[in-house]
C-alpha cells in the first residue's frame, strides 16, 4: 500500500481514475491478448501519466462472450491474461508507484461456465441448484412463451429456455438481461449474497483499494417480474413505471451491506458505481453515506459538444451530489461507447467526423472536465487521441453485434489495441503480429512512442494537464461557481475554482469557431491548455488573452 494512503482516506474524492482494458492494453507473450504482465511493465507510463489509480475491467476466467464481463470464477484469473500471482504483482506494483487499485465485480450475472450456472442445467428442475438464478415457468399450454416481454439489453428476448440434457423442454426458462451466456442472479438468495461477500473479501484481503460495479442499477427486480409496459400497449402506465428490472429500490440494500464490508477495512476500500439512471436524482440515492462511494455521472458524457447542455448537466451534477456530501464525477469515454474524439467531431451523425475537429473538441471537453470539481475517469488511448474504429465485420465480438443482426454492437470500435510504438507488428502492442483486433496503419503517428517526442502531442497535454490539476489547490477544492463575464450565447463557458489558501484558477473553454476574446480582468497567465491556439492582444484596457476555436485554457486567476 502506498505511504500516504492512510493519510488520504478521502482520496477517491478528487482522484483521477484510468480506464485499463486489459485485452488490448499490452500483451507480454505474444498471443495477441492483453495481459496482466503486460499491464505491469506499463506501470511507469501511467505514473508519468500523472494518474492516482487504474480501474482495470474484468480479467477473471471467461468465455469471453462479452469481453470477460461474462465472469466463469470470481477469484481467479483467466490464464490467457495472467496468474494470481500476477495480480498480487500488479497490485504491489502499483502501490509502490502511489497508484490505487480498482477493479471490476460483474453482480447482476455470471457466465453460463459459471458453476453455480453448470450445477444448475445439471440438477433436476425445481431443485435447489436453480434458485440461485432467475428461472420462472414459461407461459402458454406448453410453456414455449417467455415468462415476460422483457428484453436484452443486446436485443431479442431477455429469456431462453431451460433444456434438458437430450434438449427436449423442461417448461422453464432463465433470465438474461445480456447476451444468453450471461444468466442473471437471484439477488433474494442468501447464497448469493454470501458468496459476493466472500468475493469481495477475497479482493479486499489481497490488497485492492476497490472495485467498479458492473451494471449497479441491474440487481433487484421487480417483484412478480411484470411485464414491462411499452408505448404500443399500455401509453398511460409508461410513463409513472420504471423499468421493472433497472434501478429497483431492493439494490440500496445490497450497496449497505456491501459498504460497511469495505469500511471494515483499514483503510477503507472504495467503490464506483456502474448505475444508468433515470436522472441526477435517482442517481444520487446510490450515493448515500452508507452506499456507493462514487458513480459514473453518464449525462456529462451524454452532453455532447453544446454549451447550454454542459453547463446544465453541470449545475444538476453538483447540487445532486453536494445535497448528499458525495463527489461528482466526469467521464467521456470507456469501452462502452464511442471514442470521444469521434463522437464529439463534426459529422459524426453523418458519418463523417471531421477527425481534426474532433480531436480539438475532444482535448477542450477533457480539460474542462478535468477542472471541474470532484473525481475524473480516463479511457485507455484516450490520452494519445485515439478515434474510434470502423472495424470489419468479420471480426466484431460484441455480443450485440449478433443478436442485433449487425444494426448494433459496435463497440469493439473504442477496444482496439493501444498503439506503444510507430513499428510493426501491430506497433508495439505485442511482440508477435497477433492482435485480437487489429490496428489502423495509420495509428503509427499516434503511438505512444511519437507522442512523447512531440511537445505539443496530446499525450503531453494530458501529462500537463495531470500535473497542474495536482499542482494546484484551486483544483482541489469542492466547489466552483461559473464566471459571468462569459456566455452560453457566445458559445462560451467559464468557471472559477477558488482553492482553500486562496489561489485562484479560471477555466475557459470556447466552444465556437470564432476566436474569443477574455476580458482583460481575467488575466493572461496560461497554466495548461488543450491547444496551442492563444494569443495575447494588447487592447487599450490592457492585455486580453484570445482563445482559438474549440480551445480550452486553464489560466492562473488573481482573484475576485
Ligand atoms: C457494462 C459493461 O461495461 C459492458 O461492457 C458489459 O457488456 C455489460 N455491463 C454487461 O456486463
Amino acid at each position: 500500500m502506498a505511504d500516504d494512503s492512510a493519510s488520504e482516506p478521502d482520496w477517491w474524492r478528487t482522484a483521477v481514475i484510468y480506464q485499463v482494458y486489459p485485452r488490448s492494453f499490452a500483451d507480454s507473450d505474444g498471443d495477441g491478448i492483453g495481459d496482466l504482465p503486460g499491464l505491469i511493465s506499463r506501470l511507469d507510463y501511467l505514473a508519468e501519466l500523472g494518474i492516482d489509480a487504474i480501474w482495470v475491467s474484468p480479467f477473471y476466467p471467461s468465455p469471453l462472450n462479452d469481453g470477460g464481463y461474462d465472469v466463469a470464477d470470481y477469484r481467479g484469473v483467466d490464464p490467457r491474461l495472467g496468474t494470481m500471482d500476477d495480480i498480487r504483482t500488479l497490485v504491489d506494483q502499483c502501490h509502490r508507484r502511489g497508484i490505487r487499485i480498482l477493479m471490476d465485480i460483474v453482480p447482476n450475472h455470471s457466465s453460463s461456465e459459471h458453476p453455480w450456472f453448470v450445477e444448475l442445467l445439471a440438477a433436476a428442475p425445481g431443485s435447489p441448484a436453480w434458485d440461485r438464478y432467475i428461472v420462472r415457468p414459461g407461459r402458454g399450454p406448453d410453456a414455449s412463451l417467455a415468462p415476460n416481454n422483457w428484453t436484452s439489453v443486446f436485443h431479442g428476448p431477455a429469456w431462453s429456455p431451460l433444456l434438458h440434457a437430450d434438449g427436449t423442454s423442461t417448461g422453464s426458462w432463465y433470465l438474461h438481461l445480456f447476451d444468453s451466456t450471461q444468466p442473471d442472479f437471484d439477488w433474494t438468495h442468501p447464497e448469493v449474497l454470501a458468496d459476493f461477500d466472500a468475493t469481495l473479501r477475497f479482493w479486499f484481503d489481497l490488497g485492492i483499494d476497490g472495485f467498479r460495479i458492473d451494471v449497479a442499477h441491474g440487481l433487484a427486480k421487480q417483484e412478480g417480474l411484470p411485464d414491462q409496459a411499452t408505448a404500443a400497449s399500455e401509453d398511460g402506465l409508461l410513463a409513472e413505471q420504471r423499468t421493472p428490472y433497472w434501478d429497483q429500490d431492493g439494490v440500496h440494500e445490497i450497496y449497505r451491506r456491501w459498504r460497511a464490508i469495505a469500511d471494515s477495512y483499514d483503510p477503507p476500500r472504495v467503490f464506483c458505481g456502474e448505475a444508468w439512471v433515470e436522472s441526477e436524482e435517482r442517481l444520487a440515492n446510490y450515493l448515500r453515506p452508507d452506499e456507493l462511494h462514487t458513480s459514473f455521472n453518464f449525462e456529462y458524457l451524454k452532453a455532447g459538444w453544446d454549451a447550454e447542455r454542459m453547463r446544465e448537466v453541470v449545475d444538476r451534477t453538483i447540487a445532486t451530489h453536494e445535497a448528499i456530501g458525495a463527489p461528482p464525477t466526469w467521464v467521456l469515454s470507456n469501452h462502452d461507447v464511442v471514442r470521444h474524439r469521434t463522437r464529439l467531431a463534426p459529422g459524426y451523425q453523418e458519418g463523417t467526423p471531421d477527425e481534426v475537429r474532433g480531436l480539438a473538441r475532444a482535448r477542450a471537453a477533457t480539460a474542462f472536465a478535468l477542472a471541474l470539481p470532484g473525481s475524473a475517469y480516463l479511457y485507455q488511448g484516450e490520452e494519445l487521441g485515439l478515434p474510434e474504429v470502423d472495424l470489419p465485420d468479420d471480426v466484431r465480438q460484441d455480443p450485440a453485434w449478433q443478436r442485433s443482426g449487425g444494426t448494433d454492437g459496435f463497440r469493439d470500435g473504442c477496444r482496439v489495441p493501444i498503439p506503444w510504438t510507430s513499428t510493426a507488428p501491430h506497433h508495439g502492442f505485442g511482440p508477435t503480429d497477433r492482435s485480437w483486433l487489429p490496428q489502423p496503419a495509420h495509428w503509427a503517428g499516434l503511438a505512444v512512442a511519437v507522442q512523447e517526442a512531440d511537445p505539443d502531442s496530446t499525450l503531453q497535454r494530458y501529462r500537463e494537464l495531470l500535473r497542474q490539476r495536482r499542482a494546484q489547490p484551486a483544483l482541489q477544492s469542492t466547489s466552483m461557481s461559473w464566471l459571468p463575464e462569459l456566455q452560453v450565447a457566445e458559445q462560451a463557458l467559464g468557471m472559477r475554482r477558488v482553492g482553500l489558501d486562496g489561489s485562484v484558477v479560471d477555466v475557459v473553454v470556447n466552444l465556437g469557431q470564432q476566436l474569443l476574446e477574455l476580458p482583460p480582468s481575467l488575466g493572461t497567465t496560461v497554466i495548461a491548455a488543450s491547444g496551442e491556439q492563444l494569443a495575447i492582444l494588447d487592447a487599450d484596457e490592457g492585455p486580453r488573452l484570445v482563445i482559438g476555436p474549440e480551445t480550452c485554457a486553464w489560466l492562473q486567476g488573481s482573484g475576485s
